[in-house]
């Protein structure tokens, strides 16, 4: 079909109505809804660097726990876990009475969860097969969502923070640690400018509340519910499947 140079401003004005704000950020950028490139998904294959022994002295994982105050009988949410090097430490912290939701895209992580679940006798972690889209977490349920090193390759970044928005209990608190912009030994794509977190995460109902200057290297910030979310009615990833591809790669960084 071809439009006259008067028509043209017409079905430009039609396009602009029909949509929400939301599709027409997410229709702009074709990777993710937001205007970047979101990383290759680490394979379950590089599951042994998620463990190396280095992790201990430069992310300071007991620390880090320390900072965020968890108390026995809460409910986190370790939204892709991985193989579980944080599910584990957190599944201490809230105790028999608490649980850890272990949220992965892929079921080879979850099963090196269930290896430790077996082998250290944790009943408190509950393993949950997510979709790039949705984490399947019940609403209303959760006082901690915690994501390391995980944000940058969410495929669907508006979608599932929406959805991890309506798990979250009213005061519940989102914790996202991520490399810093400036840090030299990552790859572009598996690092970010906080400005860039804190902006998208605004889009979905989400106010800085805190941030702490622990770890040298990794943005480490706190979201609580605030703001207005846009109204996403259509799922915003345009294009392909960015997973079926790179989740044959072994770690790229
Ligand atoms: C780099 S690893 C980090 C794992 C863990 N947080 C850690 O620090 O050891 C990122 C993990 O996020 C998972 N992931 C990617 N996109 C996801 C999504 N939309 N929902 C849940 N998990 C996701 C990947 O499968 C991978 O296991």
């Amino acid at each position: 079909m071809t439009h006259s140079r008067k028509t043209l401003p017409l079905v430009a004005c039609g396009l602009l109505f029909s949509l929400t704000l939301g599709e027409v950020v997410a229709q702009q950028s074709g990777s993710g809804g937001f205007a970047r490139q979101p990383a290759d998904i680490l394979s379950y294959l590089g599951a042994p660097w998620l463990e190396r022994h280095e992790r201990e002295a430069m992310e300071k994982p007991e620390q880090v726990l320390d900072a965020l105050k968890i108390q026995p009988g809460d409910v986190v949410a370790d939204v892709g876990a991985g193989s579980g090097f944080f599910t584990v430490k957190l599944s201490r912290r809230v105790g028999p009475t608490g649980k850890v939701y272990a949220v992965d895209i892929q079921k080879e992580m979850l099963d090196l969860i269930r290896q430790k679940i077996d082998r250290m006798g944790l009943g408190n972690i509950e393993p949950v097969l997510g979709e790039t889209a949705d984490p399947h977490l019940p609403p209303q349920a959760i006082d901690l969502i915690f994501i390391v090193d995980a944000y940058h390759e969410f495929q669907e970044p508006l979608s599932l923070v929406k959805r991890l928005r309506e798990a979250l209990k009213p005061d519940g608190r989102l914790m996202i640690i991520e490399y810093k912009s400036e840090y030299a030994y990552i790859r572009p794509l598996h690092k970010m400018e906080e400005s860039q977190i804190v902006g998208e995460l605004k889009l979905v109902g989400f106010t800085l509340s805190k941030r702490f200057d622990l770890l040298e290297n990794q943005h480490m910030l706190i979201f609580k519910k605030g703001g207005s979310q846009l109204g996403l009615r259509k799922r915003e990833r345009v294009g392909g499947d960015p997973i079926r591809n790179s989740i044959l790669g072994y770690p790229r960084r």
